[in-house]
């Protein structure tokens, strides 16, 4: 496939495969339904798919517990499956990114086991971070860091003696043990990962907690442990801004500088294959001018850019979020990246208050991103609209809810399979047991739903499917135009594309008029986020809650 930079301004469609399609029954997406649903993915218009993990994992994080990274695990597929799926999309015309995840390996991973059967400073132990702890008989951690999932990030092994013994660092479940990347051996596995796939002819890479990966102070305890850890969590409100600026600003475990020289010799492998390969950090960096240093011209390709994850539906966030990105990429001349949602966060919908209001702003949030210069990532089930399923405590699988005894619900909401027919028993997802309970009122989110209501032109009757697949073809054309703000003020956000497409957002509960910076027959509106836009004499009627793009002709 040609197209030199495709990834630049692509609209990259996140697949999480557990929850996408099952075609065994078993309750749990696999490959094969990724397989059968690629033709719904070309007719919404993406350029790319990224797929969360599906290699071999006993699933304790959603499959960010790798145990072998080489190797499909079986509840996806096999690896067959996979190479179906690479070579399906590429005659689709689609590319296709996969996970890395190289802070960590499941426990179950052959070299843990190894570790725990050797004797401390043995070769096997020192491809993880293993320690003698502190106090007379060893009972207190190394250092004092704690999980980002809760609880402390140390875990204490067993000997094969029988005796209590070392500890092993981890930053996420006590099930994912950090690797030590000074470890040579470390290197060479995740190179041969790299290859395995860039060989089966992936495009590229999401590269998981890409910034945690170099840890240098380990025999360090941190001033504020329990506040470092919820300062790094998103849903934590109660914090002053200033202790959480101030916690996040030095991290010891993130944003090492060791960190770049592994990116350039990744980027290295990824440049070696023909075709255009790429590369995806998912870095929480702060400040955000630190965080571009990833994909300065030697290093990574882009970089999540997350601050319209938490962005909120107010003007001034959205205007400073804008203009800080596009300032920060460009002093290293690469691309911005625009991210509503993943997995690991609240739907759009939902974080904008949920109902029939969250979805009119969702919308326009999404309209306005959609237009904005560099690359869109798309969370599957965000162009069907959907809000975060209520679950029974019961259900919930993510360790986050576990580790911190339910005071953080963790991500299952977010993660509940796709429904893809009103008529059917699960909506079509599965013929089994969905794994997460699957709400009852998803009727008209359901794809038969969403791609029926589609009128072409007729505003009013466009679904979130019809209106994302629009978005998605007008925006191929504002692919290397340039960016100018119109206005910035807050109850409007407005700005050209290269002179000729003008976007205008109202982020306000009235309607507000504005006159066109420049008029004139030519001049339509060619995509609106609801009804009641209106072009008249070169004034514009911007409805509440509304992004409405313009192309003068
Ligand atoms: C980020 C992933 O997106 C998340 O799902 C996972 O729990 C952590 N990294 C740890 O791998």
């Amino acid at each position: 496939m040609q197209n030199k930079d495709w990834w630049q301004e692509a609209s990259i469609y996140q697949v999480y495969p557990r929850s996408f399609k099952d075609t065994n029954g078993d309750g749990e997406g696999d490959l094969k339904g990724v397989i059968t649903k690629l033709p719904y993915l070309k007719d919404l218009g993406v350029d790319a798919i990224w797929l969360s993990p599906f290699y071999t994992s006993p699933n304790k994080d959603g499959g960010y517990d790798v145990a072998n990274p080489r190797d499909v695990d079986s509840r996806f597929g096999t690896l067959a499956d996979a190479v179906e799926l690479i070579e399906k999309t590429h005659e689709l015309g689609l590319r296709i990114i996969v996970d890395i995840v190289p802070n960590h390996f499941s426990t179950e991973h052959i070299w843990f086991k190894e570790a725990l059967n050797s004797p401390k400073d043995s070769a096997a132990r020192k491809r993880f971070h293993f320690y003698d702890g502190r106090g007379l008989t060893g009972e207190i951690p190394p250092n004092n860091w704690c999980s980002i999932f809760g609880g402390p990030a140390w875990s204490r092994v067993t000997e094969m003696d029988g005796s209590l013994g070392q500890w092993y660092l981890h930053l996420f479940d006590s099930t994912q043990a950090d690797l030590n990347w000074n470890n040579l051996e470390v290197a060479e596995d995740f190179e041969k990962t790299l290859r395995f796939w860039l060989d089966l002819g992936v495009d590229g890479f999401r590269i998981d907690v890409a910034h945690g990966l170099v840890k240098d102070e380990i025999h360090r305890d941190h001033r504020d442990p329990e506040g470092l850890t919820r300062a790094l969590r998103l849903d934590v409100s109660d914090m002053p801004q200033e202790q959480r600026e101030s916690l996040l600003s030095d991290v010891p475990f993130f944003d090492r500088e060791g960190v770049h020289e592994i990116y350039r010799s990744w980027r290295k492998i990824l440049d070696s294959y023909p075709g255009e390969r790429m590369s995806v950090a998912e870095a929480w960096v702060h400040p955000s001018s630190r965080a571009v240093r990833y994909v300065r011209a030697d290093e990574l390709h882009q970089i999540f850019n997350f601050d319209f994850l938490i962005a909120q539906w107010n003007s001034e966030f959205l205007i400073n979020a804008i203009d800080k990105t596009l300032q920060e990429v460009a002093e290293v001349a690469a691309p911005a990246t625009w991210v509503l949602c993943n997995h690991d966060s609240p739907r759009l919908v939902s974080r904008l208050g949920g109902g029939k209001l969250g979805l009119r702003k969702a919308r326009a949030m999404a309209l306005l991103t959609h237009a904005l210069p560099g690359g869109v990532y798309i969370y599957q089930g965000e162009e069907l609209g959907l809000e975060d399923a209520v679950l029974p405590d019961e259900a919930r699988q993510d360790p986050v809810y576990f580790r911190t005894n339910g005071v953080d619900k963790g991500r299952d909401g977010a993660r509940v399979p796709l429904p893809w027919d009103s008529k059917l028993k699960n909506y079509g997802f599965t013929t089994g047991e969905p794994w997460l309970p699957m709400p009852d009122n998803w009727q008209t989110n359901s794809v038969d739903q969403q791609q029926k209501n589609f009128v072409e032109g007729s505003a009013e009757e466009q679904s979130q499917f019809g209106l994302y697949q629009e978005s998605l073809k007008l925006r191929k054309n504002l692919r290397g135009l340039s960016f100018s703000w119109i206005e910035k003020s807050d109850s409007v956000l407005a700005f050209s594309r290269g002179g000729g497409y003008f976007v205008f957002t109202n982020t306000t509960d009235g309607v507000i008029k504005r006159e066109l910076p420049r008029t004139g027959d030519g001049t339509s509106i060619i995509l609106s986020s609801v009804a009641g836009a209106e072009l008249v004499d070169g004034h514009l009627t911007l409805p509440a809650h509304s992004t409405v793009w313009l192309q003068t002709f």
